[in-house]
C-alpha cells in the first residue's frame, strides 16, 4: 500500500484537525442556538452527545483514513474489494460538496465584515441600521460573490500548497492565533456591566425548552461540530502516523472544539444580554447584525469586533480546507487527477452552487447538520463495523497504542455507537430542528 503525506508531528495533528473541527459552526451557530435552546439545557444535550457519541466515532473515522491511507471509497476498495460498498463511499463524497457552498457564503460575508471592521465603515446607528446594511450586502449581486470566491480562493491557496505546507502550517499558525483572540474577548465580553444575566442564562438549564427538535439539533450540532460527515475526518486521518495515538488525539481534538464553541458564547450571549435582547430570539442573524450592532456602541468596540471577524475568517478557512481536501484527495486518489486540477474542479463547483444557495443559507445548514452529517457518519460507522469486521477493526484501533484494544471495543462501537448514529438521522428526519 503507497503511504501518503503525513502530518510532521503530533502538535500538529492536532492543530490540523482541531482546525478542522472548530469552524463558523463553533462561532456563528453554536451560540445562536444555544440562545434558542434554552441555554444550559442545550448545553447540557450538547456536551452529553459529543462525549458518548461523536467523540468516539471521530476516533473511529480518523483510524478507517489512517489505515486505509485513503478517502472513503478507497477504504472500501481495499477492504471490500470487489464489494459494491465502494459506492455508498461516493456519497459520502458528497456531503463536503454540499457543506462546501454555504460555508464559503457564510465566509464570505465574515471576510466582507471584517474589511468593514477594519474600515470603521459601519453605518447601522440601529440594529434595524446594521439589519438593513447586511440585507443590502447580500442582496447585492456582485459583493457577497467576490467576497465568497475570494474564499475560496484563500482556500484553495492553502490546499494546492499540499498537506504539510498547506493545511498543516496553516492551522499551526492559525489555531492558537485564533484560542488568544477568541479569549481576549471573551474576557472584554463577561466584563461588560449587564452580561451577568448571558452568563445565567448559559449556567443554568431550563428544561421546558428540551423537546424532540431541540435534541435532535443538538446531537446534529455535535456532528457538525466535529466534521462528522462520513469523509473530512477520514482524510485527515488518512494523514496520519502509525505512531500517533488516535485516542488521545480523538480527545483532544473535542476537548478544544468545545471550548471553542463555548468561548464563542461566552463571547456572544453575556454581550447580547448588555443590550437587554431576548436571547432565545436572536437566531442566525446574531453574529451578523445584533453582534456588530452592539461591538459598535462600545468603547474600542470597532477593533473588539474587527479582531472577531478575524477570528472567524481563521476558523472558517481552516474548517473550508478539510471540506476542500476530501473530495480534492477522491479526485486525485480515483480519477488520478493533479492536485491543481482536482483544487480548481472543486474550487468551480464551490462558486457556483454557493451563488445558487445566497438566500437559504440557514435553512441550508440545518439541512446539511441535521440530515447529511449524521448521514455520512452513520454511513461510515457502519461500513468500517459491518464490512471490515472485528479482527481488522481491532487491529487498526490498536496501532500507535502500548495495549491492544480491549474486547469490548468492537461490540460497543458496532451496536452502540452505529446504531445511536443512524438514530440521530431518523429523529433528524423525522423531528427537524431549530434554528
Ligand atoms: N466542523 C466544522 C464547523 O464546526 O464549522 C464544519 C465541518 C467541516 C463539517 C468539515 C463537516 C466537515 F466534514
Amino acid at each position: 500500500m503507497q503511504k501518503r503525506e503525513n502530518f510532521g508531528s503530533r502538535f500538529a495533528v492536532i492543530m490540523a484537525m482541531a482546525g478542522s473541527a472548530i469552524g463558523l459552526g463553533n462561532i456563528w451557530r453554536f451560540p445562536y442556538m444555544v440562545g434558542e435552546g434554552g441555554g444550559a439545557a442545550f448545553i447540557i444535550i450538547y456536551l452529553i452527545s459529543t462525549l458518548i457519541l461523536s467523540m468516539p466515532i471521530f476516533f473511529s473515522e480518523s483510524i478507517i483514513g489512517r489505515c486505509a491511507q485513503s478517502g472513503t471509497i478507497g477504504a472500501m476498495e481495499q477492504l471490500a474489494p470487489g464489494s459494491k460498498w465502494k459506492w455508498l463511499g461516493y456519497v459520502t463524497i458528497i456531503s463536503p460538496l454540499i457543506l462546501v457552498s454555504y460555508y464559503s457564503v457564510v465566509g464570505g460575508w465574515s471576510f466582507e465584515f471584517m474589511l468593514k471592521a477594519f474600515a470603521l465603515d459601519f453605518n447601522g446607528s440601529s440594529p434595524e441600521g446594521v439589519k438593513q446594511m447586511f440585507g443590502n450586502f447580500i442582496s447585492r449581486d456582485w459583493a457577497p460573490l467576490i467576497c465568497h470566491t475570494i474564499f475560496i480562493g484563500l482556500t484553495c491557496l492553502i490546499v494546492l500548497a499540499g498537506v504539510r505546507k498547506g493545511i498543516e502550517a496553516f492551522s499551526k499558525l492559525t489555531m492558537p492565533v485564533l484560542f488568544i483572540l477568541i479569549v481576549l474577548i471573551m474576557f472584554y465580553s463577561v466584563s461588560l456591566p449587564g452580561s451577568a444575566e448571558g452568563l445565567q442564562y448559559m449556567l443554568k438549564p431550563d428544561f421546558s425548552k428540551i423537546d424532540g427538535r431541540c435534541i435532535t439539533s443538538a446531537m446534529g450540532q455535535s456532528f457538525f461540530s466535529l466534521s462528522l460527515a462520513g469523509n473530512g475526518t477520514i482524510i485527515y486521518g488518512s494523514y496520519l502516523s502509525d505512531k500517533e495515538d488516535t485516542v488521545s488525539s480523538a480527545v483532544t481534538v473535542a476537548v478544544f472544539d468545545t471550548c471553542a464553541a463555548m468561548l464563542a458564547a461566552l463571547v456572544i450571549i453575556p454581550a447580547m444580554a448588555t443590550t437587554g435582547a431576548i436571547l432565545s430570539e436572536s437566531g442566525p442573524g446574531l453574529m451578523f447584525i445584533s453582534l456588530p450592532y452592539l461591538f459598535k456602541s462600545m468603547p474600542g468596540g470597532s477593533i473588539v469586533m474587527a479582531v472577531f471577524f478575524v477570528a472567524v475568517l481563521f476558523a472558517g478557512l481552516t474548517s473550508l480546507v478539510n471540506l476542500f481536501e476530501a473530495p480534492i484527495a477522491a479526485l486525485q486518489d480515483h480519477m488520478h487527477l493533479s492536485r491543481l486540477k482536482a483544487v480548481a474542479i472543486v474550487g468551480g463547483i464551490g462558486v457556483v452552487v454557493a451563488v445558487c444557495i445566497q438566500g437559504i443559507v440557514s435553512p441550508w445548514m440545518d439541512f446539511v447538520s441535521i440530515y447529511v452529517c449524521p448521514l455520512g457518519a452513520a454511513l461510515a460507522g457502519i461500513m468500517f463495523a459491518w464490512v471490515w469486521g472485528r479482527q481488522a477493526v481491532e487491529d487498526a484501533v490498536s496501532v500507535g497504542r502500548k495495549t491492544r484494544i480491549g474486547e469490548w471495543y468492537y461490540p460497543l462501537y458496532k451496536y452502540l455507537f452505529c446504531v445511536l448514529t443512524a438514530a440521530v438521522f431518523i429523529l433528524g428526519a423525522v423531528n427537524g430542528g431549530i434554528g
